[in-house]
């Protein structure tokens, strides 16, 4: 990956920043993630629960859908940062890959310490995208 280390670290901290604002009384899991477009902008995202707790919304969702919302549906790279360094649930693979399998997802712990450095395509192999319905 061409993305310097500094570069890598501030995305991290900039999802570790938003993390202090999750909304997750009932799991105590709070979830911060950061999203760089490739033209440059940055989006945030928490997970967002409900007392109803089927209706909670991963913090990778919510950075990809306040991106496309925004207009901008070309990503570059994802940091989510968890207390334990935990990776994107299933479903929020599969929103990233109708983005792009290529998207590079940062995952880090609450220090903010990068443990894993993946693709979406390594995340969801064989991923369903939106060339299956052509
Ligand atoms: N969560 C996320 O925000 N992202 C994930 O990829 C995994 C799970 C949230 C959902 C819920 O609020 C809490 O973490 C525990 O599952």
């Amino acid at each position: 990956m061409t993305m310097a280390k500094e570069e890598r670290q501030s995305l991290i901290d900039l999802a570790n920043e938003a993390r202090r604002r999750a909304y997750a009384p009932y799991s105590n899991y709070p979830v911060g993630a950061a999203l760089r477009t490739k033209s440059g902008r940055l989006f945030t995202g928490v997970n967002v629960e409900n007392a109803a707790y089927p209706q909670v919304m991963c913090a990778e969702r919510v950075a990809v859908f306040k991106a496309v919302s925004e207009g901008e549906t070309e990503f570059e790279v994802m940091a989510v940062v968890t207390n334990n360094g935990g990776s994107p649930c299933g479903g929020c693979r599969q929103v990233l890959a109708e983005f792009g399998l290529d998207t590079i997802v940062l995952i880090a712990d609450g220090e903010g310490k990068l443990q894993k450095t993946m693709t979406v395509a390594e995340l969801l192999p064989e991923a369903f995208t939106p060339d299956h319905l052509k």
